[in-house]
Order: structure tokens, then C-alpha cells, then sequence
């Protein structure tokens, strides 16, 4: 097993994998600011990662360094950010209002601009004040959709050949966005920047996805999150049984 081979956790169901998840976003926050004075993290959306941010918030603010702590999204649903598809309102409320992190540690994307372009392109300014070109952040999140795709990084769209990019605007067609949508998202040269990566992923309706991407051939047209491989930080797998139900050696 080479250190470049991903490495898969499985937990019992996704409570079990979130508090284990919790510990190692709390063991890298203090590595982080022990080591550079801060931390930069790329919050992932969706539902599953709510389940940590509650574990998080519930831990208190004395938990980590929070006040060292900068978050971001790795990708937005083009919605204002009190939209109930909004992904930073989800962080907002799970996590940052319990918290009350400091709003200048908070680094949503413009979900709501109409110029998706802009709002895209904007974001990437700020990454790349904040964290270079590549951005380097210290922990990406990351989730895995049914069909493969991860943080807006959907099968057959326009980002998944971007190569010079850090942050995309990126018109999507699928049933998972009821149609055809944009996202603004991470590419993946940004997010194989980072130091540490993590996917969170739970639920049966994973299951052949994750199979397909971590054990399959390579297709990353068909299953974007093969895109993902960190060029020199840590890549690790939080999956529940469920989900690695079609793993080999699942059992
Ligand atoms: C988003 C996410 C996306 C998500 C997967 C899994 O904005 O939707 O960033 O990549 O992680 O779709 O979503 P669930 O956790 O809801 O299954």
C-alpha cells in the first residue's frame, strides 16, 4: 500500500462516521494553527456533512481554535444564501451561528449573483489573496453524489477539463439539479492543492458510485470524483456500511 493509495474508514452508519469525522477536523484545525497560525478549510455541501458541523457546534467554541479557523465552500447552488438549497445557509445554521464564528472568518461564495461569471471569478480573487495561486487549503470536505460527481463537478460538464481555473461557474444538466443549473464550484487542480481532503459519504444510493470510483476504471467523465487525487497532501475516505456495501472486501 503506497502513501499515495486512498485510504478508506468505515463506520457503522453515518453518526458513527460524523464523530469520527469531527475528530479530525479538530485534530487538523490545531495541527494547522500550531504549524502556520491558521487554517483554511473548503466546507462541502449537501446533507451529509450537516451531521458534523451539529458535532462540531455541540463540542462548544473552546473546542479548537476557531478564532484561527477560516471557512469556505468548495461549491454553491446558484440561490441567495438564505435559500433553503443554499449550502452556506446550511453551514450557517449547523454550525456557525452556534459557534458564532467571527463573520470575517467566514467566506461565503455569491450564490445570488446573476452573473454567475463574476460571482465565480470574484471568489477566485479572494482565494487567491488569501491562499495563493493554487489556493492551498489546509482540509478540503468533500461529498459524493449518486451519479459520481463531487462538490459542483458533475459527469460531461464543462469543468471537469478545466486545468487553469481555480473556481468555475459551471452549467450542469442533471436530474439532481431538477434540470439544468449552474454551480459555481471548485475545480479540480484547486481542490488537489489542498494538504488534507477528506469525502464524507453515507447512504446505499452511494453505494455503486463509490464502488464504481475508488475500485473501477478510470472514467472520470462518467465519475468526476476520480478527478480527485491530492498532488502532494493526504486523501481519506469517511464512508458508512451502507455506502461501501459494494466495495471488494466490503464484508
Ligand atoms: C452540493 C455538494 C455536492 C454534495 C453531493 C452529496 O452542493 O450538493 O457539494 O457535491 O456533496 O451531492 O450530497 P448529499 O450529502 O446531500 O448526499
Amino acid at each position: 500500500m503506497s502513501p499515495r493509495d486512498p485510504v478508506v474508514q468505515k463506520f457503522g452508519d453515518l453518526d458513527a462516521l460524523s464523530r469520527a469525522a469531527a475528530d479530525d477536523f479538530a485534530a487538523l484545525a490545531r495541527r494547522s494553527v500550531s504549524e502556520r497560525g491558521t487554517c483554511s478549510i473548503a466546507l462541502s455541501g449537501g446533507s451529509t456533512p450537516r451531521r458534523l458541523f451539529q458535532l462540531l457546534a455541540a463540542r462548544g467554541p473552546g473546542a479548537l481554535p476557531w478564532e484561527h479557523v477560516d471557512l469556505w465552500w468548495g461549491d454553491e447552488r446558484t440561490v441567495p444564501p438564505d435559500h433553503a438549497d443554499s449550502n452556506y445557509r446550511m453551514a450557517r445554521e449547523a454550525l456557525i451561528d452556534p459557534l458564532g464564528l467571527a463573520a470575517s472568518h467566514v467566506h461565503r461564495i455569491a450564490g445570488e449573483l446573476v452573473d454567475h461569471d463574476a460571482a465565480a471569478r470574484a471568489y477566485e480573487r479572494q482565494l487567491v489573496a488569501a491562499l495563493g495561486a493554487p489556493p492551498v487549503f489546509d482540509l478540503v470536505l468533500l461529498g459524493l453524489g449518486p451519479d459520481g460527481h463531487t462538490a459542483s463537478l458533475f459527469p460531461g460538464s464543462p469543468a471537469l477539463d478545466e486545468t487553469a481555473r481555480w473556481v468555475v461557474a459551471n452549467p450542469v444538466t442533471s436530474p439532481l439539479v431538477h434540470g439544468t443549473a449552474t454551480r459555481i464550484t471548485l475545480t479540480a487542480p484547486a481542490i488537489n492543492a489542498a494538504r488534507q481532503v477528506r469525502f464524507l459519504i453515507a447512504g446505499a444510493d452511494k453505494a455503486a458510485a463509490l464502488a464504481q470510483v475508488v475500485e473501477g476504471p478510470r472514467d472520470p467523465k462518467r465519475y468526476p470524483a476520480q478527478l480527485i487525487a491530492p498532488s502532494s497532501g493526504r486523501l481519506v475516505w469517511f464512508v458508512d456500511a451502507a455506502a461501501a456495501a459494494s466495495l471488494r472486501g466490503a464484508a
